[in-house]
Parts: structure tokens; C-alpha cells; sequence
């Protein structure tokens, strides 16, 4: 079974669509292995999206990312990772497929309501950010 890591954004915590996005991942029969809400502080943002750090967009997106409180998953499945994307839609709305979670509910590139990993290796590194192997719960 491949793992990936996916975030619901402060957005879509606010929207209050923790459930809907959960339910979207489920019905295409991912399972989820670790769940938590967490707030990030601007550092725990920094690090997590460091990859993006000479990006113009960085300041912003760390900024909009430890503004209020994120649900972290961890996700599983055939194809967890291209799955979530799948779900989730193209990184911005106004290109995201229809009945994609960013083409029905996120307003911005900056504000898209979730995050997936973008590849198994990326996978990894990202579960293991926020959560060890305890936490994972494979059975
Ligand atoms: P995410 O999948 O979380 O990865 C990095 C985030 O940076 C991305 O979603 C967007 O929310 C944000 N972002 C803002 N501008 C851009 C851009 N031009 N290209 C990619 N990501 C961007």
C-alpha cells in the first residue's frame, strides 16, 4: 500500500469542510492511517514547505499556512499519491477539473484548501514532518 501526506489547509478548516474533504478521499477508497489538527507556527510552516524556500510566493504561503489550525493525514491506497492529487485537482482553482475539492471550494492558488505530496519519495519525508511510525496505524 502506498502513503501519502495530505493537509487541510487553514481555508478549508475555516470553511468547515474537514468532513467533506475526508469523506472525498474515502469514497475513492483511500484510507486514512494517522490523523491530527495541529497549528503550525510560521518556523514549523518554513520547514515544512523549505523545498519552496527561493520561491516569490514562500513568504505568503508560510504565512497563510500557520494562520490558523490544519488537519495533517496521513492517506493510503493503490496509487495514494496520484489519487490524492486526482481528488484534490490542479494546484490552481481556476484550472482544477470539475468535482475536484480546489475547483469546488478553494478561492486562490494561495488559498486552495489542501495540500497532497507529490511524490512517493516527497511522501515520505512529509508523513514523517508530523508524525513517526506509532502514529501510522497500518492494521
Ligand atoms: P501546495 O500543494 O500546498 O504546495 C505549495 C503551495 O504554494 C501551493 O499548494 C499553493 O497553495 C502555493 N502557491 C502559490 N503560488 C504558487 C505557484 N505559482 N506555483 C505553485 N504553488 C503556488
Amino acid at each position: 500500500m502506498e502513503k501519502t501526506l495530505s493537509i487541510i489547509k487553514p481555508d478549508g478548516v475555516k470553511k468547515n469542510i474537514i468532513g467533506e474533504v475526508v469523506s472525498r478521499f474515502e469514497k475513492q477508497g483511500l484510507k486514512v492511517l494517522a490523523m491530527r489538527m495541529i497549528s503550525l507556527t510560521k518556523k514549523g510552516a518554513c520547514g515544512f514547505y523549505a523545498v519552496h524556500s527561493e520561491r516569490p510566493f514562500f513568504n505568503d504561503l508560510t504565512d497563510f499556512m500557520s494562520s490558523g489550525p490544519v488537519v495533517v493525514m496521513v492517506l493510503g491506497g493503490g496509487d495514494a499519491v496520484k489519487k490524492v492529487r486526482a481528488i484534490m485537482g490542479a494546484t490552481n482553482p481556476a484550472e482544477a477539473e470539475p468535482g475536484t475539492i480546489r475547483k469546488d471550494f478553494a478561492d486562490s492558488i494561495d488559498n486552495n484548501i489542501v495540500h497532497g505530496s507529490d511524490a512517493p519519495e516527497t511522501a515520505a519525508s512529509e508523513i514523517h514532518y508530523f508524525f513517526n511510525c506509532l502514529d501510522i496505524c497500518e492494521g
